[in-house]
């Protein structure tokens, strides 16, 4: 088989960038990483999607390359988050991927990101309300999935 997506999303989008690429990619397979750990010897590229919260990738996004970070670096991998604040997508890289891992993947891109109506705990409520006001405040719109930026990535991965 040849390649797999494997992502860890909180309140659906990066999920639904997931499945948008596993339906652009022939032959892919699709794992929450919230329901197993996979095995990757059976791959030959890996695709590693991640929410941000407060500035770091998901949990189990983290596990998952501290504990393959030997094993990726020998595949072709490609690496993308769903986060709301575009401007601060170079730092998301920066400061929550192995610097080898970043260089070593052919993409690591934002996909963009959406903020959830409903996002689960009082705190992020309230703290998605404030961004929620600033946003409005600055006149910016609010974030969205980038469809454009799924095409380009399923065309980087069929054809790296
Ligand atoms: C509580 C909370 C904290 C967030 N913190 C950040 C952040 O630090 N930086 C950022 O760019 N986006 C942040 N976001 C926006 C999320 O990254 C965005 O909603 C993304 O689409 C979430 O992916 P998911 O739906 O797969 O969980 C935050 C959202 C919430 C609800």
């Amino acid at each position: 088989m040849s390649c797999l997506i494997v992502y860890a999303s909180r309140n659906g989008s990066t999920e639904k960038c997931a499945l948008n690429l596993h339906e652009k990619l022939d032959d892919s397979v699709i794992l929450n990483l919230e329901e197993c750990s996979p095995p990757l010897s059976e791959f030959n590229t890996i695709i590693i999607g991640s929410c941000i919260r407060f500035g770091k990738i998901h949990k189990l996004a983290r596990e998952f390359i501290n504990t393959n970070l030997d094993i990726l670096l020998q595949k072709k991998v490609a690496i993308f988050i769903c986060c709301g604040m575009q401007e601060q997508v170079e730092d998301h890289f920066k400061l929550n991927f192995p610097p080898a891992l970043l260089e070593h993947a052919m993409a690591a891109v934002s996909l963009g990101g959406e903020f959830p109506d409903h996002p689960g705990k009082r705190l992020d409520a309230f703290v998605l309300r404030q961004v929620r006001k600033n946003f409005s405040k600055e006149k910016k719109p609010l974030p969205h999935i980038d469809e454009d930026k799924i095409d380009a990535l399923a065309r980087t991965v069929c054809n790296p």
